[in-house]
Order: structure tokens, then C-alpha cells, then sequence
């Protein structure tokens, strides 16, 4: 963990839950039981269409942030079934999360990612940048894949700006799959995603941005993959629909 900084805990709702009955009761949960202020930033991103179930059900809690899946990159105009940024903020969303492996899967390119990323950030809102491999081979080919999600994903974005970056690294194969990375991998690439950013911005500017893991976080690993994955934070996708492990996820980030 950075000093002076926050630990950072995004809880990714995917295209969960089914309704907006359900949507709002989770939000009332979270309200009750994230009734004390806690040392960590803390972010829930629910699909766009539940955003007003949240607001209603957080109830103006202040101790939880909105974030959002994603976004388009252009402010206004003939789009078709997309969100822009002025639509998001208007409900008081702080945090996007971009470049998501299960968007990438579908189609969604480093340059499509970089277009977001900046509109986002342009915008005022912190951009979550997801970055990770589908699959580690022998010859660490996926190490340059990671380092083009990042540097292409970056491209020009300001030194003056990096602290509303966020990079998310979560292994493919580790999402929703129960299999974690190893804490020793996490720090491993916590340090080559933190060599990344020294290189584009010199060493002082890239402590700015916060480095968080995500990948079948759970209440049992969280304080393991913290402390010797050195990370800054979790992406939590499965368990941030249960309130109290999301809690304990958090908890597990505060000393
Ligand atoms: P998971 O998802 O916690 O269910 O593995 C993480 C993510 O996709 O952000």
C-alpha cells in the first residue's frame, strides 16, 4: 500500500442483480452496515440502469462512491444504446472502470479503452483501467500484452492527471473462477505494472497511481493478498453482491 493514500475497494456489480427491487435492497444493505467511516475509498459500480435504485437506496451515505462499467467516449450526439459521461455524472458517479477483460472479450479494443480513459478523466472522474492476461505461457509472453493494455490505454494522458488513473489488474483466468492469483504473483505484478508507469512518467509521478487486484477476492484471501501482494486495493466482482463479505473485504484493507 502507497503512503498517504487510501486503499481502494470497487465493488463491480456486472450485469447483477435481476431487478431493481433487488438492486435497491442491496444498496439499503450496504447503507446499514457501511455505517462507520472507514479508511478506504469505497466504490460500487452497478449496471447503469439501477444507478437511481443505488443513489435511493445508499440514501446519500457519503461512506460509498458510485462507479460505473463503462462509458462512451464522445459527450452527446447519435449513439445508439450508449451512456455518456454528463449522463453518469449527473448521478454522481466518481470512478469508471475501463477496458474490463469480459468487454475486451467482446470486441473492445486498447484504442476504444484509451478513448474512454481520457474522455473520463477530461470529465473530472477516475478511470479504473483494467489490464490482465488470459493465460500465462512458458516464454512470459503475456507480460508485453499486459504492458500495451497499459501503455496504450495511457497514451497521452497527462502527468498532471495521474492521479485520477487507477490500473486494475486482474488475470482472465482468475475472474469468477475461485483460482486467485498467488499473492507472490499479485506483487510481482504490482512491481512490473509499477515499472510500466515509472518508464512513461518517471518514478515519483507513477506512486500517484493506485494498483489494485481483482480476481476471486473474497473475504478468506483479501488480507493475505493485500499485505504480500502489496496492492492498493480490490476489484470485487462475486462477492461485492453480498454486503457483509463486501465489508469484510474492505475491512480487510484497513490496518
Ligand atoms: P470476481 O470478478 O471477483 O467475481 O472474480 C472480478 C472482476 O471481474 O472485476
Amino acid at each position: 500500500m502507497k503512503i498517504g493514500m487510501l486503499p481502494l475497494i470497487v465493488g463491480n456489480w456486472k450485469m447483477n442483480p435481476q431487478t431493481q427491487t433487488l438492486s435497491t435492497s442491496l444498496s439499503v444493505q450496504l447503507k446499514k452496515i457501511f455505517n462507520k467511516k472507514l479508511e478506504a475509498d469505497v466504490v460500487i459500480a452497478p449496471p447503469h440502469i439501477f444507478l437511481e435504485s443505488v443513489v435511493r437506496g445508499l440514501n446519500h451515505t457519503g461512506k460509498i462512491a458510485l462507479g460505473a462499467q463503462n462509458v462512451h467516449y464522445q459527450k452527446i450526439g447519435s449513439f445508439t444504446g450508449e451512456i455518456s459521461m454528463g449522463m453518469l455524472q449527473s448521478y454522481g458517479v466518481s470512478y469508471v472502470i475501463l477496458g474490463h477483460s469480459e468487454r475486451r472479450r467482446d470486441g473492445e479494443s486498447n484504442d476504444a479503452v484509451n478513448l474512454k480513459l481520457i474522455t473520463t478523466i477530461k470529465a473530472g472522474a477516475t478511470a479504473i483501467l483494467c489490464v490482465g492476461e488470459t493465460e500465462r505461457d512458458q516464454n512470459a509472453h503475456y507480460l508485453s500484452l499486459i504492458e500495451k493494455q497499459i501503455r496504450s490505454g495511457l497514451a497521452t494522458v497527462p502527468k498532471a492527471r495521474l492521479s485520477q488513473v487507477v490500473v486494475a489488474y486482474e488475470p482472465v483466468w482468475a475472474i469468477g473462477t475461485g483460482d486467485t492469483a498467488t499473492p507472490s504473483d499479485v506483487h510481482e505484478m504490482k512491481l512490473f505494472i509499477e515499472k510500466i508507469l515509472s518508464d512513461l512518467y518517471g518514478r515519483n509521478m507513477a506512486q500517484k497511481v493506485r494498483i489494485i487486484y481483482g480476481g476471486s477476492v473474497n473475504p478468506k484471501n483479501a488480507r493475505e493478498l493485500f499485505i504480500e501482494g502489496n496492492v492498493d486495493g480490490f476489484l470485487v466482482g462475486g462477492a461485492s453482491l453480498h454486503a457483509d463479505d463486501f465489508l469484510q473485504i474492505v475491512k480487510a484493507t484497513i490496518a
